[in-house]
């Protein structure tokens, strides 16, 4: 199947949308993003469209009338001058349940890197946890390295894994 979609930076105006794209994904997250300091409103707040963080929105070129998402199939969240001027930290990163494994993270991934690359980032950090192995599959081919692992940060034996990139 392929599924047309085209990819934007996030504005001010696509709260709403956002905001239900990321509740449609919360639990997939662990802990979920709903559970963690702030919870998803005050994540919004600090990485929706702001000086320095925004989200990339893949978007269904033509939605249905009635989606509620307005056709958001998938979204990465970056944070700029995270560790030092020209790194970044990506803060969230998802396809819709139904659209993976369709090349939508790795199109968003490849955008997001040449968009850093071009306002003179050279390093992208991120952190997955071990119970995702599509995250760790992801990131590892896409030639992120993980540098550190705290174990059973997460609780229930779940460890975090830091990774990094040069770009
Ligand atoms: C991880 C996730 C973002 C991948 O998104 P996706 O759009 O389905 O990924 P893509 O189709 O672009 O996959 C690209 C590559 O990722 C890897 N991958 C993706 N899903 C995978 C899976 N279920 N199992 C193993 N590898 C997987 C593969 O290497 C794949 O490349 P290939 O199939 O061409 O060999 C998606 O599963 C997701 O939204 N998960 C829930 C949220 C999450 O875990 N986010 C990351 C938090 S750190």
């Amino acid at each position: 199947m392929s599924t047309e979609f085209t990819i934007k930076e996030a504005k001010g105006t696509d709260y709403l949308h956002v905001k239900r794209f990321i509740e449609l994904v919360d639990t997939d997250f662990y802990p979920p993003l709903s559970e963690r300091g702030g919870g998803i409103s005050e994540r919004m707040q600090r990485d929706l469209d702001t000086p320095e963080a925004n989200y990339l929105i893949a978007r269904l070129s033509e939605p249905d009338s009635s989606d509620p998402l307005c056709g958001i199939i998938g979204m990465i969240g970056c944070t700029r001058n995270w560790k030092g001027k020209d790194t970044a930290y990506v803060n969230f990163l998802a396809t819709h349940p139904d659209h993976r494994g369709h090349g939508i993270s790795k199109e968003l991934t490849i955008r997001y890197e040449k968009l850093l690359a071009e306002q003179g980032i050279r390093q992208i950090y991120l952190c997955t946890w071990s119970s995702n192995p599509a995250a760790i599959k992801f990131y590892e081919d896409r030639g992120y390295y993980a540098y550190s692992i705290v174990l059973n940060d997460r609780g229930n034996g779940v460890d975090t894994i830091y990774y990094k990139k040069k770009i």
